[in-house]
């Protein structure tokens, strides 16, 4: 299958020097083009800043803010079967990026801010038949929220995971998550490496590939 792969976290440029960013190191969206290229899959990784090494086999588009991923998954649209967002997206932005450095001195008293395109809601309407892959960073009412999401982004599946936890979501290289899809059984996986969680995504959807394939051919 084409996969494009979306990891890491976006920055959002206040000015030259500053910026809002989140807590993601891309270690989960890294993981799943890895396994995704040793499946025999075609890769292209739309990454943000991280300290982590290209995959082999991968192709690394480097980008750094909200409005950067969605040109970029724009651009691969056509060509991919399947889009996994695992990128941590900043929803907000400031609404004025000062070209110059701002002094010290001349502190903000106030952040203005506004929000980022959300690009799996600017996908929904031009899905087509691709399979698409949330994932869903919660500390609270963690199932609910990412049913919520999965059904406003018209996803395929979810992938949950509470970031309140200190062996899973951000930075660590584990993860627990639950899978939810839009049609199916719910799958609680127990804590286990990033490695393992992107081997079960990938199985997820080639399965669900092959069904639609079947379906296709046999309609
Ligand atoms: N996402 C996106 N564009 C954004 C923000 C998030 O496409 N501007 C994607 C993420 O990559 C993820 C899914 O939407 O696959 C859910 O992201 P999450 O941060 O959990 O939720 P939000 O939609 O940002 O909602 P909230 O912050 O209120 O939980």
């Amino acid at each position: 299958m084409k996969i494009l792969v979306t990891a890491g976290p976006t920055r959002e440029p206040i000015d030259p020097v500053r910026f809002i960013s989140n807590r993601s190191s891309g270690k989960m969206g890294y993981a799943l083009a890895r396994i995704a290229v040793s499946r025999a899959h075609e890769v292209v990784l739309i990454s943000g800043p991280v300290a982590l090494t290209q995959p082999e086999g991968v192709q690394l588009i480097p980008v750094l803010t909200a409005e950067e991923i969605l040109a970029a998954v724009r651009r691969h649209w056509d060509w991919c079967e399947a889009l996994i967002m695992a990128a941590a997206v900043c929803d907000w932005r400031p609404i004025r990026v000062s070209p110059r450095k701002i002094k010290k001195t001349m502190m903000p008293a106030v952040l203005k801010l506004k929000p980022t395109p959300d690009i799996l809601l600017a996908l929904r309407s031009i899905k087509g038949g691709r399979i698409v892959v949330g994932f869903a960073a919660e500390t609270d009412r963690i199932e609910q929220e990412a049913r919520r999401k999965l059904q406003e982004k018209n996803l395929d599946l979810i992938v949950a995971n509470d970031v309140g936890r200190s062996d899973a979501g951000f930075e660590v290289d584990t993860n627990q998550v639950t899978m939810i899809p839009a049609v199916g059984e719910v799958e609680h996986l127990s804590l286990m490496s990033k490695d393992a969680v992107a081997e079960r995504i990938l199985q997820w959807i080639e399965a669900r590939y092959s069904s639609t394939k079947t379906c296709t051919k046999s309609t």
